[in-house]
C-alpha cells in the first residue's frame, strides 16, 4: 500500500483528508504536534476508516523529527497542511508565521529530497489573487501582493516550490492546491472544523451562534459592488476539497514528466454572505440573529474559482452542494454540544 505523509492530519482538512486516501486505498501517515488540533480526532479516524492510523506526535517544523518520520517508513508522497492560518493573528506576529509556515516547508522539501521522495502536495490558498478585477480566478490569473503575512506566506511558499523546480536540479515533483472557502464536516459528523476560540470565519461563527456559544452574527460590509452589497465567495465542502488531494496525488503517482502543476479548488459558483445566511437557516429550519457591521480590513469584495482546469485535468467534481455543507456543519456542531 502507498504510504502517504500527511502534516497537519489531525487539523480540519487534513482530518478529511485523512479519510479520503484511505477510501482510495492509500495509507496515511500524521505528523502532527496538536497545537491546534484534538486527539480526539484519531479515535474518530480510525472508527470513519476503520483502521488504526499511524500518528507522530511531532512538530514539522523540526529537521530531526522529519528524518525520523521518513527513516521509518517508507513514504510515496507528502501532503503539506501544516500551517498556521489565521489572517489577524498573521499580522500581529507575522515572523511566527514566517518561521512556521515557510520553515515547515523548507525543513520538508529538504528532507524529501534526502529520503528521495518526489511527491508533494502543498496547500496553497485563493488569497495569492488578491482582489481580482471580475471576480472569477483561472490559475493563469494575475498574482497579486497578499493582504496579510498569512497570504504572504502561501506566496513565498508557491514561489520557492516553482523556482526549485524551474531551475531543474531537483527531482521533486509538485501539486499546488488553491483552496477558495472550505466548509462543513464529515457527513457521519465525527469529524469537523475545531476553531479555537473566537472563530474568525464564518461558517464556523454562523453553526456557533445558532447553538448559542457566540452572541449575535456580524456581517461584515453591506455596500460592496455586489448584488447584495455583502462579499462573494465561492464555499467548498470539506470533503469535496479533501478527495482534490488524492486525486492529485493520483495524478503525481502516474504522471512521470509531471514537474509542476496548480489547480483552484472551489465550485465554480460565487455565493453571498447574506445568500450564505438565508441557505443555512432554509436547510436547517434555523433562524439566525444577525446584524450588519463595518467592513472588515483586508477583506476582498469578490471571489469565485473558474474550476475548468481541475475538472478537465484531475477528473474531480464536486459530490456535495452547498445545502449538503450547510446541513453537515450544523450536525457537527450540534454534536459538539
Ligand atoms: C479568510 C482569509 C483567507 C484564508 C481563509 C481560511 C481574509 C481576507 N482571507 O478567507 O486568506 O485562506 O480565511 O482561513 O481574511 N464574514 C462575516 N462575519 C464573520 C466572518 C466572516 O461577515 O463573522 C464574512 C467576511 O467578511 C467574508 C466572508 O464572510 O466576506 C468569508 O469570510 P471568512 O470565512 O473569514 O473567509 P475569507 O475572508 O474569504
Amino acid at each position: 500500500m502507498r504510504q502517504i505523509l500527511v502534516t497537519g492530519g489531525a487539523g480540519y482538512i487534513g482530518s478529511h483528508t485523512i479519510v479520503e486516501l484511505v477510501k482510495s486505498g492509500f495509507e496515511p501517515i500524521i505528523i502532527d504536534d496538536f497545537r491546534n488540533s484534538e486527539r480526539f480526532v484519531l479515535d474518530r479516524l480510525n472508527k470513519l476508516t476503520q483502521s488504526n492510523i499511524k500518528c507522530y506526535d511531532l512538530d514539522c517544523n523540526n529537521s530531526q523529527n522529519l528524518d525520523q518520520v521518513f527513516s521509518e517508513n517508507r513514504i510515496d508522497g507528502v501532503i503539506h497542511f501544516a500551517a498556521y492560518k489565521a489572517v489577524g493573528e498573521s499580522v500581529e506576529k507575522p515572523i511566527l508565521y514566517y518561521e512556521n509556515n515557510v520553515g515547515s516547508l523548507l525543513k520538508l522539501i529538504q528532507a524529501m529530497e534526502k529520503h528521495q521522495v518526489n511527491n508533494l502536495v502543498f496547500s496553497s490558498s485563493c488569497t495569492v489573487y488578491g482582489e481580482p478585477d471580475s471576480g472569477v480566478v483561472s490559475e493563469s490569473s494575475p498574482i497579486s501582493q497578499p493582504m496579510s503575512p498569512y497570504g504572504h506566506t502561501k506566496l513565498i511558499c508557491e514561489d520557492i516550490l516553482k523556482n526549485i523546480i524551474a531551475l531543474g536540479e531537483s527531482s521533486l515533483k509538485v501539486i499546488l492546491l488553491r483552496y477558495f472557502n472550505p466548509i462543513g464536516a464529515h457527513e457521519s459528523a465525527l469529524i469537523g472544523e475545531l476553531p479555537l476560540g473566537k472563530p474568525n470565519n464564518l461558517v464556523p461563527f454562523i453553526t456557533q451562534s445558532a447553538v448559542g456559544k457566540r452572541g449575535q452574527l456580524q456581517v461584515f460590509g453591506k455596500d460592496y459592488d455586489t448584488p447584495d452589497g455583502t462579499c462573494i465567495r465561492d464555499f467548498i465542502h470539506v470533503s469535496d476539497l479533501a478527495n482534490a488531494h488524492v486525486k492529485s496525488l493520483d495524478q503525481l503517482l502516474e504522471k512521470r514528466d509531471l514537474r509542476f502543476e496548480v489547480y483552484n479548488v472551489g465550485t465554480g459558483n460565487g455565493v453571498s454572505v447574506l445568500e450564505l445566511i438565508q441557505k443555512f437557516e432554509e436547510v436547517n429550519n434555523i433562524k439566525l440573529n444577525w446584524e450588519f457591521t463595518e467592513r472588515r480590513p483586508g477583506d476582498v469584495e469578490k471571489i469565485y474559482a473558474d474550476d475548468s482546469k481541475i475538472k478537465n485535468s484531475l477528473n474531480w467534481s464536486c459530490k456535495f452542494s452547498i445545502e449538503d455543507a450547510l446541513k453537515h456543519a450544523w450536525n457537527w456542531e450540534k454534536s459538539l454540544n
